[in-house]
């Protein structure tokens, strides 16, 4: 059995994303928060024929944890796309503000109703808010490196589609995206300098001019969407997929037994793994790929890099180091 409880499933990522699970025969049970309709969304999922368990809750007043509680419980899977997004002219970290108490808050539930489930971040600034969840769990008593995960997934769907749109333009070779998927990754965090595509073999089909097209729209993907949608909101359905891979790789190694490859931004230096020290004197934090089971991440791989990719991932440490911080220190402040 595999209970999955999505916080924040009434927005614009949370009901494409509970779309997707309902569909995944491996999630038995599906549990909908939202401060707001919640309800709404679960019962019309409700509709589509399939043997899995769905409900929805909503709290009944400001103060109302019960519902967060009830949607909590027995939770192997907690996935918080809950909070603001972003307009134009804002950066992740002007969402800081907000997110920052909202994901505190409902991780701080997690924590004490369902403290073995796996926890993906997905509210930004995913930098910061990821600290927040662990340094929360830690204060909590009930923290575990191997299950808490910010997600990433979307710079790893950008890195594949953009670079097989890259390489047919310079060299009319078809690559399927697909073939790409966990041959190129990203690492590093999750906002435009701290991301840092890893290319492998592939960087050989680009010129210079080409890899620099394609390494600014990696890092900078989020804006193109939040410039397209006017006002309206940032990534939400190519999230809703990219959040759907992640949980439904957990869900495998849950529910099929699996060792599954994914990549995410952890907390790698309480998990065993290859990150050099160079990289360990600065951050605790990266996003890395790794390989997990049902316990959790087994072993964090830091992949073969080339001289360029070195320098880009100087750069992205310099600015996750402060990121980071933030996130630590919003949990830490003195009272
Ligand atoms: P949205 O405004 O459409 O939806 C957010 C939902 O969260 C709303 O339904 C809202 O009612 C709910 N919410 C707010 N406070 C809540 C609380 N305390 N408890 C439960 N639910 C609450 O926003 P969206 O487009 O779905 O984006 C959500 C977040 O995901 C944003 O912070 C955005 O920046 C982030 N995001 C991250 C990635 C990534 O790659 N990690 C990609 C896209 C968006
Ligand atoms: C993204 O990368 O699309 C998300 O982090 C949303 C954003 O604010 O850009």
């Amino acid at each position: 059995m595999v209970k999955v409880t999505v916080l924040g499933a009434a927005g614009g990522i949370g009901q494409p994303l509970s779309l997707l699970l309902r569909l995944n025969k491996n999630i038995t049970e599906l549990s909908l928060f939202d401060i707001v309709n919640a309800n709404g969304v679960a019962t019309d999922l409700s509709h589509i024929p399939t043997e899995q368990i769905i409900h929805g809750f909503v709290p009944k007043s400001r103060k109302d944890v019960s519902q967060l509680r009830a949607a909590l419980q027995g939770a192997d899977i907690v996935v918080i796309p809950a909070g603001v997004p972003r307009k134009p002219g804002m950066t992740r970290n002007d969402l800081f503000k907000i997110n920052a108490s909202i994901v505190r808050g409902l991780v701080h539930q997690a924590g004490v109703v369902c403290p073995d489930a796996f926890i993906c971040v997905i509210s930004n600034p995913v930098n910061s808010t990821v600290p927040i969840a662990v340094e929360e769990l830690k204060s909590l008593g009930v923290y575990n490196p191997a299950k808490v995960f910010g997600v990433t997934t979307l710079d790893n769907l950008r890195l594949e589609e953009f670079l097989s749109t890259a390489i047919k333009g310079a060299t009319g070779k078809i690559v399927d995206s697909a073939d790409l998927r966990g041959d190129v990754i990203s690492i590093g965090g999750h906002s435009g300098t701290t991301i840092v595509p890893i290319l492998n073999a592939w960087a050989r089909n680009l010129s210079s001019e080409k890899y620099d097209a394609l390494l600014h729209r990696v890092q900078y993907g989020g804006d193109e969407v939040v410039k397209a949608k006017q006002g309206r909101g940032s990534a939400t359905l190519s999230m809703a997929t990219a959040g759907y891979r992640f949980v439904s790789s957990l869900s495998a190694a849950l529910r099929e037994g699996k060792t599954v490859q994914e990549v995410a931004f952890v907390n790698f230096a309480q998990l065993p793994g290859s990150v050099p020290d160079s990289v360990k004197a600065h951050v605790e934090y990266l996003s890395l790929p790794f390989s997990l089971n049902a316990q959790g991440v087994q072993f964090v791989r830091f992949p073969t890099i080339s001289a360029n990719e070195e320098k880009l991932l100087a750069v992205a440490v310099g600015q996750l180091r402060q990121e980071i911080a933030r996130g630590v220190n919003f949990v830490n402040k003195p009272k």
